[in-house]
């Protein structure tokens, strides 16, 4: 495929067919997604590929509350699991909204299910010492993760990356034997998707470009 048809239409499967990932096809996507660039280039990701239907189920259900967590907020108008905007909501409000299952089902339904974590050992956290919520860190492992989707686009497969179970981390180390030192970064899904979607919502070049300055007009075709 074309890599711009690629970047346009890597969407977020959720619904597989019961085909299975072979490892040779997920040895062929990593082997083009690990040219992502790291801090540093110190390439501290790894990746836990799990197929035992039963571990699968135990990550999804690890998931629950935060899924629900951020349903409830979504309903309420919130902007879910943010750190600047907090809930109004109560835990009991919480607890009682039903779990969504687009936001669990698809790791246990999925064929082959990628758990990718980071060395935190050898990673730079530029923006550790400030007041606000940590996003440095994940560059050093996100462009491996939208890497591998778009290999798997390419290959005529789909996933998503999510990461609800990732709020109860200790739970997920647990099951997977996962040590200390590894962030887990992203829990994807993948398959063979049911549909393939080729049309995603995005903003517009204008809506999120700034010329010079935040208050600068934005870049468009013209200017
Ligand atoms: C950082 C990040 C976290 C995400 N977490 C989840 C998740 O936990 N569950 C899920 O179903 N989708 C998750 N997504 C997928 C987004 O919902 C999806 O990319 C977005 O809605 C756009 O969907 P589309 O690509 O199908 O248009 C996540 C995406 C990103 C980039």
């Amino acid at each position: 495929m074309d890599i711009y048809e690629v970047m346009r239409t890597t969407f977020s499967a959720r619904n597989f067919t019961d085909e299975s990932v072979p490892n040779e096809v997920l040895y062929k996507i990593f082997d083009q997604a690990r040219f992502a660039p790291s801090g540093g280039n110190r390439q501290g990701a790894h990746i836990i590929v799990v197929r035992d239907i039963d571990m699968k189920r135990k990550i999804a259900d690890i998931a629950p509350y935060a899924a629900k967590r951020y349903k409830a907020q979504q309903k309420n108008g919130e902007n879910p699991w943010n750190t600047i905007q907090k809930s109004e909501l109560s835990e009991s409000e919480i607890e009682e909204t039903p779990v969504p299952k687009m936001l669990t089902e698809p790791i246990a339904q999925a064929p082959v299910v990628l758990v990718v974590g980071v060395d935190l050992r050898v990673v730079a956290s530029m923006d550790q010492y400030l007041s606000r919520v940590g996003v440095v860190s994940g560059a050093s492992i996100y462009p491996l993760v939208w890497n591998i989707l778009l290999a798997a686009r390419n290959e005529g497969y789909g996933g998503t990356i999510t990461t609800m179970a990732i709020s109860e981390e200790p739970s997920l180390r647990e099951i997977l034997g996962i040590p200390s030192y590894i962030a887990v970064a992203a829990i994807i899904p993948i398959g063979r998707p049911k549909k393939m979607l080729t049309k995603l919502r995005r903003q517009e070049v204008e809506k999120f470009t700034h010329l010079e300055k935040w208050s600068g007009l934005p870049l468009t075709e013209k200017n």
